[in-house]
């Protein structure tokens, strides 16, 4: 499934989508680095949606992605909790397949 196309996530860009058509964004990626990393839209304090607005989920620093809610922070690479009431604990991550065209796609599931 098709979530949109790697020029769309330029480095330091995130977005949210709603790839099942929900109303709501269940998915996160972030370009960090270069590369893209993806998340289930989910917080493992409450397991509410993490924006603080659409497609915004990094702190100001740009370098965690941020819990609205109650402002837990995430190391990008790893979905780790570094700071917060869900410390220690980790975000869900969404496997990805980039294509030859650049189309990004959540992962068939096997
Ligand atoms: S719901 Fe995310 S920090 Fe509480």
């Amino acid at each position: 499934m098709q979530l949109c196309h790697e020029r769309d996530l330029p480095e330091g860009a995130s977005r949210g989508f709603d790839p099942h058509g929900i109303g709501q964004d269940t998915v996160l990626v972030v370009r960090w680095a270069g590369r893209l990393h993806a998340y289930a839209d989910a917080c493992p304090h409450h397991q509410t949606p993490m924006a603080w607005r659409k497609d915004h989920y990094l702190n100001a620093a740009g370098d965690r992605i941020v819990c609205a809610a109650h402002g837990a922070l995430f190391e990008i690479a790893t979905g780790r909790c570094t700071l917060g009431p869900c410390l220690g604990e980790s975000l869900t991550p969404i496997p990805l397949t980039l294509q030859a065209d650049g189309s990004v796609h959540l992962a068939e599931k096997k």
